[in-house]
């Protein structure tokens, strides 16, 4: 069952994004050689408490931080510990919160110091098949059409996107109905109307889409172990049109 928000719980919404927003701001600032992402899970907690926000990821389902910090060949859901991030590197930030019960949910993948070309690349492709999926969330399309002009994109440029994990419906709990795919055919299902909640999250790797779970039960990677990035927003549809509630800048 899909929850639509009036428009006080969307004011909401736009507030839990915001922070979030800002917090992803703060750890771009401090992402550098010799950090650890157990810091970047320190500053966050902080940052969160800081701004009267409940975690949102922090004990879900028993997740045992703050963040996810997923490193190159790791797609999503890497716990944050003492690794620490070299040159060359991408480094995928996933972090959500609840600010007066509402929840908001974002990620980028940051490059570490100097990265290659082909990474730079892998980065632009992924931010630019979210503002893609974001430009399908207007009243009169269907969650499909958000999946499918992700994937045709992705594919074109010659990457894949990973099929099983997927984008949600947002608001009181992280996850809600509807699932939003990052793949599919348009113009089927259910169709976006005002007071809907989205969190689009475009995973896209270099190789095949094929992902497996480390023995820690959480980390995703690649199965040939080739490098994927990872962004996401929680927009608000409003007025027939999304708005970017995770976005600062
Ligand atoms: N953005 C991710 C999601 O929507 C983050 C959840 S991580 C978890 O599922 F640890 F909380 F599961
Ligand atoms: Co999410």
């Amino acid at each position: 069952m899909i929850i639509l928000k009036s428009k006080s719980e969307l004011e909401l919404m736009r507030k839990s994004g915001r922070i979030v927003g800002q917090v992803l701001l703060e750890l771009e600032k401090r992402i550098r050689p010799g950090v650890k992402t157990r810091d970047l899970d320190k500053i966050s907690y902080e940052l969160f408490i800081e701004n009267g926000c409940v975690p949102a990821f922090l004990g879900y389902h028993g997740y045992p931080a703050t963040i996810c910090s997923s490193i190159n060949e790791e797609v999503v859901h890497g716990i944050p510990g003492d690794r620490v991030l070299e040159e060359g590197d991408i480094v995928g930030i996933d972090i959500g919160a609840y600010y007066n019960g509402y929840c908001g949910d974002a990620a980028r993948t940051f490059p570490v110091g100097k990265i290659s070309k082909s990474l730079e690349r892998l980065l632009t492709i992924t931010f630019q098949a979210l503002n893609i999926g974001i430009q399908q969330c207007h009243a009169g399309n269907h969650i499909s059409d958000i999946g499918y002009a992700i994937q045709s994109f992705v594919e074109q440029q010659g990457y894949s996107v990973v099929k099983d994990y997927v984008g949600h419906g947002i608001g009181k709990a992280m996850h809600e109905d509807p699932q939003v795919p990052n793949y599919g055919e348009p113009h089927v299902g259910s169709e976006i109307l005002d007071g809907m909640c989205l969190a689009l999250e475009p995973m896209v790797n270099e190789g095949t889409d094929a992902v497996k779970v480390l023995e820690d039960g959480w980390t995703v990677i690649t199965a040939d172990g080739k490098y994927s990035a990872h962004f996401e927003d929680t927009v608000g549809i409003i007025d027939g049109q999304a708005e970017n509630l995770t976005r600062i800048k």
